[in-house]
């Protein structure tokens, strides 16, 4: 496609403080969008100043909400260079959100085009301070006008960009989370596997009851035996019960989370012992009593390693590892961070260098 046509912002905003980030709160000069219409296909790709979107109120996805979108980062490094962390892996994931939710793909190379360019175009807005990034969030929604519920015929891309901080208040400090009895995340033959606005909506509910009980987040069980861990919506979960590290397995249910696969594959390259098996929530508080559950941990592309200080269930709670940040988890978050700031070898080649704006 080459060359995107680019009309800049003649009224750049302020940009915000490096230490006053949080997550997703403030976006860039610019975006990215690219129209759809079956029959014409992907088509005029173009970077705009960043602005609102108009829409028809009979819009398909303000009324049925098909819409998937996906997030990823990019670092400065101390070497000045702006790199992306795992951009072709995060472009297949949202083409697979599509297929799962009946939208057109975009071609692979356009997607990683578009996050290169608009990065490119909004470099000075890759913060610099440790422990933040530029967000990327590529999205897409139904433009047909009109009530009836069917797959759209017409879509629109959009690429939106957001310097972010911590994603939890806690920042990198352990969050309490609680497994919850009475709401589920999804169920096999659902929607579960794809990054679609349906799946956070539904997971407000869950969101507003923990946090009324002093949690920060839900840890999700199956929801047809309502006893195997799924995940926690905002990043998937992982623990440490003796010396075995064990995970969820991708069953249609949870998200194939990056950070979830790039863990395992340090995890397996340091030569320990991993299992991506389905796990009880009995087993789990069982091993947590008795003192085996080690350590426990979320990744997620805004949580990165997230540790796990306290596990709520039925109204007990299991302190983990005395509410400090395990090991092997200050180990997989210092390794991740090491690699998407450049400050590492880069050993499975996840980053890439985003190239200056022409
Ligand atoms: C991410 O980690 O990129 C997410 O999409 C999680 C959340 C902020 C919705």
């Amino acid at each position: 496609m080459g060359q995107f046509p680019i009309a800049r912002t003649t009224a750049p905003k302020q940009k915000p403080a490096d230490d006053q980030l949080a997550f997703g709160k403030v976006m860039t000069d610019h975006m990215f969008l690219m129209n759809y219409e079956e029959g014409k296909g992907w088509h005029n790709p173009r970077i705009e100043p960043y602005g609102p979107l108009t829409l028809d109120p009979a819009t398909s996805v303000l009324h049925y909400g098909q819409a998937i979108f996906d997030g990823l980062k990019a670092f400065r490094g101390d070497d000045g260079q702006i790199r992306l962390f795992r951009a072709q892996r995060h472009a297949e994931r949202f083409n697979r959100s599509a297929q799962l939710m009946c939208m057109p793909e975009l071609p692979v190379d356009i997607i990683r085009q578009s996050f290169d360019a608009l990065v490119g175009v909004d470099a000075d807005w890759v913060p610099r301070k440790a422990g933040t990034s530029l967000y990327l969030r590529p999205t897409i929604i139904a433009t047909d006008v009109m009530l009836g519920v069917h797959p759209a015929h017409s879509l629109l891309y959009f690429l939106i960009l957001s310097p972010v901080g911590s994603y939890y208040k806690e920042g990198v400090k352990p969050v309490r989370i609680l497994a919850s009895d009475k709401h589920v995340r999804a169920v096999k033959g659902g929607t579960g596997e794809a990054k679609t606005a349906a799946n956070y909506a539904q997971s407000l509910a869950g969101q507003v009851d923990a946090a009324a009980a002093g949690y920060t987040q839900v840890l999700y069980l199956d929801g047809v035996h309502r006893k195997y861990l799924d995940e926690v919506g905002t990043m998937n979960i992982m623990l440490r019960i003796d010396d075995e590290i064990i995970t969820p397995p991708l069953s249609g249910t949870i998200l194939d989370g990056v950070t979830r696969a790039s863990t395992l594959q340090l995890m397996r390259d340091w030569g320990l012992k991993v299992s991506e098996r389905p796990i009880t929530i009995d087993e789990v508080m069982e091993a947590g009593r008795h003192g085996r559950l080690r350590e426990m941990w979320g990744t997620g592309t805004a949580a990165v390693v997230s540790p796990v200080g306290t596990l709520g269930y039925k109204g007990e709670d299991i302190l983990i590892n005395n509410g400090e940040t395990g090991e092997l988890t200050q180990r997989l978050y210092d390794a991740i961070v090491g690699i998407q700031y450049g400050r590492t070898n880069d050993p499975h080649n996840w980053t890439t260098i985003v190239p200056p704006a022409a």
